[in-house]
């Protein structure tokens, strides 16, 4: 399958495009320049140069190509163009700046799904668009049935941009990806929580520290995606769930051992200070299920858990 592919140099990306590629499709991976279509090549992929908000690039590729695979996000600051930036300013001055980068990320999201499903529209073409489980009902192990809660951060934008395509014949799904995708290239929320740790001289959890995190590795995560795209179900939502639960007091304390620090348990406020804007997370209790998803597509997860590569892995070298 001829299958377009955003974010392809990312973490998350550059795994699906290997596994992709593995599998005897042929990748044309979106990015931003050069180095970026260096290292598509070198992983027998082509390159698409463009940015999320180049809208007719996205719908013609999509168009262009026989499946989608969507993983590009726009974390920070430094993944937006000089237009964009100048966007968040104004909106800052306005509002504050936390709610105008939100807007500009479900902005630049939604604008980005709905080129490329217009650009499949019709098709039958599948289209696999990247959400999360944070922010599923909380408290309980959620399942894929489940929708985000609204009262924090999420990406229900995400999923109900490519699941409108749906009824205009494209066989749109999401893969939910956990807090923790680890693995080699990791520089999610676990490297950060390590890089406080060793800066402040503790590892902190918040209360007794028993909220779950469900996590996965990143070749594992990659196969789903490729699952999804093979065989996934128009409207359905899959989960790249390994581990179900967590707890964040275990997290903690591998951490705390690796650096040599204790593991701590602290108040929301304490935590506020310690971990900055990611102490919204670290005390969310969101234990997830892929069951459904592993019965549907037949998906196993085979590689390190999150325990095994903090042991083995580079995730301490740099201290
Ligand atoms: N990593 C995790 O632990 C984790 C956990 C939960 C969910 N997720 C989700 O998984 C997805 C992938 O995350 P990741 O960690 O793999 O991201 P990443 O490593 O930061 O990669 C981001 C990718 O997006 C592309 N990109 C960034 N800004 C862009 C723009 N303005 N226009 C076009 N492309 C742009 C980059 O391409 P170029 O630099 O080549 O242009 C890069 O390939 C995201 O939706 C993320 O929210 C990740």
């Amino acid at each position: 399958m001829k299958v377009f592919v955003t974010g392809a140099t990312g973490f998350v990306g550059s795994a699906v495009v290997q596994e992709l590629v593995a599998n005897g499709h042929e990748v044309i991976g979106l990015t931003r320049g050069a180095a970026g279509a260096a290292k598509l090549k070198s992983q027998g992929a082509a390159a698409r140069i463009g940015t999320l908000d180049q809208l007719d690039i996205l719908r013609t590729a999509a168009a262009e190509s026989e499946g989608v695979i969507h993983t590009a996000f726009i974390h920070g600051f430094g993944n937006m163009n000089l237009k964009t930036r100048l966007n968040l300013f104004a909106g800052a001055l306005k509002g504050g700046v936390v709610q105008s980068f939100m807007r500009i990320l479900g902005e630049t999201e939604t604008q980005a799904i709905d080129a490329m499903g217009k650009g499949l529209s019709g098709s039958g073409h599948p289209f696999v668009v990247t959400s999360g489980i944070l922010m599923l009902p909380q408290g309980r192990i959620s399942t894929e049935a489940d929708s985000h809660v609204n009262n924090g951060p999420n990406r229900a934008f995400s999923e109900s941009a490519a699941l409108a395509f749906v009824p205009h014949n494209v066989r749109a799904s999401v893969v939910r990806l956990p807090p923790s995708v680890h693995g080699k290239g990791d520089h999610g929320f676990i490297p950060q929580i390590i890089e406080a740790a060793r800066k402040k001289g503790r590892s902190p959890y918040i209360g007794d520290g028993q909220n779950r995190w469900p996590t996965v590795h990143r070749v594992d995560a990659a196969r789903l995606f490729r699952l999804a795209l093979e065989s996934g179900e128009a409207g359905a939502k899959y989960h790249a769930v390994a581990e179900t639960v967590i707890a964040f007091r275990e997290i903690a304390e591998i951490i705390g051992s690796k650096v040599g620090v204790p593991a701590v348990s602290c108040t929301q406020a304490e935590a506020s200070k310690h971990f900055g804007f990611l102490s919204s997370f670290v005390g969310l209790d969101n234990p997830s299920s892929s069951e459904w998803t592993r019965e549907k597509l037949g998906w196993i997860p085979k590689s390190n858990s999150l325990f095994e590569d903090l042991e083995k892995s580079d995730y301490f070298k740099a201290g």
